[in-house]
């Protein structure tokens, strides 16, 4: 449906899922300015196509991503850095209001770990690993890595990771609550593919404004987040797909959501 360079996208209207696959496979998805810009306008377009409910986004077997390209970084000033605005388009991605799956395989490392991150949920094959190894090319995580890691796992063992470097694996990263769940490799992409569709087959109103609320959590005090939560709660019964929600549930039978 779109044409890209670097990464692929492919809609399962059946399912309401979106698959975008980064598409660099020899330099191991990293992460350059174009993919970036890519994979930004992708989840613009998909965010306003109606028929997609859930995007999953994923890379190939041995690689997520292995991080924003170092070859394109490494002779940059910091002006230069300043004025490509990279992480410009990751504030854009984080915007999107569909769900967003990650379905990782092999390395997620730097950038590839934090664009991870950044999205809503994670499926990740055993043979998965995860790091933030920029403190060993000199710099440190400039997309997220310090943030979202220590939210996620915690401040000593995300200290751990950003200082040394060092990746933990998939299974490390289930036991400290970095991703959803972990499956044979075979059975990653398939099993977010599955977790997409559960969340399409839901009504996009309520699940983009239960979004909405899980992520308000981090940006705000507990009695903030509350009253945010009941407001979009109440919104919720503007929706026909609430009314069709409950009607369903009474009346025994699966409800049909339509997003209105
Ligand atoms: N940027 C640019 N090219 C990369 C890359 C990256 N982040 N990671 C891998 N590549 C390229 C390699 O240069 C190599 O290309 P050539 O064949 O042209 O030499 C190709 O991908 C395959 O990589 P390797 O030969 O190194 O593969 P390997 O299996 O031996 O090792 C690896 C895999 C351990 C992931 C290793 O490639 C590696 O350490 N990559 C860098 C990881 C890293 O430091 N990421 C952080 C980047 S900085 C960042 O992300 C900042 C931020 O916060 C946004």
């Amino acid at each position: 449906m779109m044409n890209f360079e670097l990464i692929l996208v492919e809609n399962q209207i059946r399912t309401g899922v979106a698959l975008v696959r980064l598409n660099r496979p020899k330099d191991l998805n990293a992460l350059n300015l174009l993919l970036m810009s890519e994979l930004k306008q992708a989840c613009k377009d998909l965010d306003a196509e109606p028929e997609v409910r859930c995007i999953v986004i994923t890379g190939n077997e041995k690689a997520f991503a292995a991080g924003a390209d170092i070859k394109q970084m490494a002779g940059k000033t910091p002006i230069d850095m300043w004025e490509a605005d990279q992480f410009a388009t990751w504030d854009q991605i984080k915007k999107t209001r569909k769900p967003i799956i990650a379905a990782v395989s092999g390395f997620a490392l730097g950038g590839g770990c934090e664009l991870a991150m950044l999205c809503d949920m994670i499926v990740a094959s055993d043979t998965a690993q995860f790091g933030q190894p920029e403190i060993k090319i000199g710099t440190m995580p400039g997309a997220g890595g310090t943030q979202r890691l220590t939210r996620a796992i915690g401040k000593v063992k995300a200290m751990e990771m950003v200082l040394t470097g060092k990746f933990i694996s998939a299974a490390e990263a289930l036991a400290h609550g970095l991703v959803n769940k972990v499956v044979p490799a075979e059975l990653y992409l398939e099993e977010a593919l599955k977790l997409a569709a559960e969340v399409a087959a839901m009504s996009p109103v309520a699940v983009r404004l239960a979004k909405e609320a899980v992520n308000r959590v981090f940006e705000t005090s507990l009695e903030e987040g509350l009253q945010f939560e009941r407001k979009n709660f109440y919104l919720t019964f503007s929706s026909e797909d609430q009314k069709e929600g409950m009607a369903a549930f009474v009346e025994k039978r699966k409800p049909e959501f339509k997003g209105r």
